[in-house]
C-alpha cells in the first residue's frame, strides 16, 4: 500500500512536471525522453501502409501557387491550379504574396525568443483552459492526450485585434509590434485567398446572392475568428521515438504557416507522408475542416503531422482563420444537388473546441463525426 502510494505520487508530479512543456523538460538535460512521449510505433511509421517510404515520394512536392499571377491576367489559370490542389493535395505554397522578407524574419525572430525566455516568464501565460484567448502550453490538447508530443505553443487570438493585444505577451518587447502587423497582413492574403477558393467553387460571382453565396461569406471572413499559434519544437535527443504533432486536420477554413528554414511539416498523400521543403520567403497553406464541410467535400481536409530532429529547434507560426466563433458551417446550398447530395451535418467552432478537450487520439475523427451517413 505504501508503495503503490509512493509510485503513484511520483507519477503524479512527473505528471505535472510534463505540464510545464517541452522547453522545460530539455533544460533540465535529458538524454533520453520519457515514455509519455514515445508515441506508439503505428504512429510513427513512414506511411500508411507500415512500408518504408519510396524515394519517389520523398522528393514529392506540394503545387505551388504564385499569389502575384493569382492577382493578374492569368488569374483564371491559377485558379485551375488551386482548385486541383485543394481537391488532390488539401496543400499548397504560395510565393510572390508580397509580405516583405523583414517582416517575415522578424515574425521568426520574435517568435523564437518568447521561447528562449526564461521558464518563469514563459509560465505567467500557461493555462489549461482551451478556450483561454492567451495560452502558453504543450503537446497537442495537453488536458486529454494519452501520448504528449514534442511541442510547446504560444496561442494568441487576433479577433478583434484590439481587444485581444492587452492580453498577449509583454515580454519579449517587440513581440505585440511584430505579431500584430503579421496577423494584418496574413489577414489580408487569408481574405485574398479565400476570395480566390471561393471563386473556384463556382461561388464568387454571385454578387447578388442572399444566402451563403461567396460575396456575403467573404464579408462573414473579415469579421471571422483568427488564431494564431506560435510552434516551438525543440531538439529532441531521440526524435524517431516522437513527434512534433501527431497527424491531425485543421478545424478552419484555411490555415497560413510560416515555418522557419527546418524541415517538419509532413502531409499525407497517396497513403504516403511527404515531407514538406521549406521554401524560402513562401507559406504553407491548407484546407481545413470547416472548408471541406463548406465545399460539399470537394475541397479536402487532409492529415499532416510534424517530425522533429535531434539537432535543430524548429519554429512555425500557424495562422487558423474561419467565419466568426459563433457562426453556423454548413455545405454551401450551391454545391448540394441531386447528383451531389449534402455530406455534412452543421457545425461550428465551439462543439469543435469541446470536442478536441474530450478526445485523445484527434486524427480525423471531428470532421468524421460530422458526415451525413
Ligand atoms: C498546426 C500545424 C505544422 C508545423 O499548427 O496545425 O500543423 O509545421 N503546424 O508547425
Ligand atoms: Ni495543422
Amino acid at each position: 500500500m505504501g508503495l503503490a502510494y509512493e509510485t503513484k505520487r511520483e507519477d503524479d508530479s512527473l505528471e505535472s512536471q510534463y505540464h510545464k512543456g517541452v522547453l522545460h523538460l530539455c533544460e533540465t538535460g535529458i538524454t533520453k525522453i520519457p515514455n509519455k512521449y514515445i508515441f506508439p510505433i503505428e504512429d510513427r511509421l513512414r506511411n500508411t501502409l507500415g512500408e518504408e517510404q519510396t524515394a519517389e515520394c520523398v522528393g514529392l512536392e506540394l503545387p505551388v501557387i504564385d499569389f502575384a499571377e493569382l492577382q493578374g491576367s492569368k488569374r483564371s489559370q491559377v485558379l485551375k491550379s488551386l482548385s486541383k490542389a485543394c481537391e488532390e493535395y488539401g496543400f499548397f505554397q504560395v510565393i510572390n504574396h508580397g509580405i516583405p522578407h523583414d517582416d517575415l524574419a522578424n515574425m521568426i525572430d520574435v517568435a523564437k525568443e518568447f521561447f528562449e525566455l526564461p521558464f518563469e516568464e514563459r509560465e505567467k501565460y500557461m493555462s489549461l483552459d482551451l478556450h483561454s484567448p492567451v495560452r502558453y502550453g504543450t503537446s497537442f490538447s495537453q488536458n486529454s492526450d494519452k501520448t504528449f508530443c514534442w511541442r510547446d505553443l504560444l496561442k494568441l487570438t487576433c479577433h478583434p485585434l484590439s481587444d485581444m493585444l492587452p492580453f498577449w505577451p509583454s515580454s519579449p518587447v517587440k513581440l505585440r509590434q511584430v505579431a500584430a502587423l503579421h496577423s494584418k497582413q496574413i489577414k489580408f492574403l487569408f481574405l485574398m485567398i479565400m476570395g480566390a477558393v471561393l471563386e473556384s467553387l463556382g461561388l464568387a460571382s454571385s454578387s447578388t446572392c442572399e444566402d451563403d453565396g461567396g460575396e456575403k461569406i467573404l464579408k462573414q471572413f473579415e469579421g471571422g475568428s483568427q488564431v494564431m499559434v506560435l510552434n516551438c519544437y525543440p531538439q529532441c535527443p531521440e526524435p524517431d521515438l516522437t513527434l512534433g504533432m501527431p497527424s491531425h486536420s485543421d478545424y478552419g477554413f484555411l490555415t497560413v504557416l510560416l515555418q522557419d528554414e527546418a524541415e517538419g511539416l509532413q502531409v499525407l498523400h497517396q497513403g504516403k507522408w511527404i515531407t514538406v521543403k521549406p521554401l524560402s520567403n513562401s507559406f504553407v497553406v491548407n484546407v481545413g475542416d470547416h472548408l471541406e464541410i463548406f465545399s460539399n467535400g470537394r475541397y479536402k481536409s487532409v492529415l499532416h503531422r510534424v517530425l522533429v530532429n535531434p539537432s535543430k529547434l524548429r519554429v512555425s507560426v500557424a495562422s487558423l482563420h474561419s467565419l466568426p466563433f459563433d457562426a453556423i458551417v454548413r455545405p454551401s446550398t450551391k454545391l448540394v444537388n441531386e447528383a451531389n447530395p449534402r455530406r455534412y451535418k452543421d457545425t461550428d467552432f465551439g462543439s469543435f473546441v469541446d470536442y478536441i478537450s474530450t478526445c485523445d487520439s484527434k486524427e480525423k475523427s471531428f470532421l468524421e463525426s460530422r458526415k451525413l451517413s
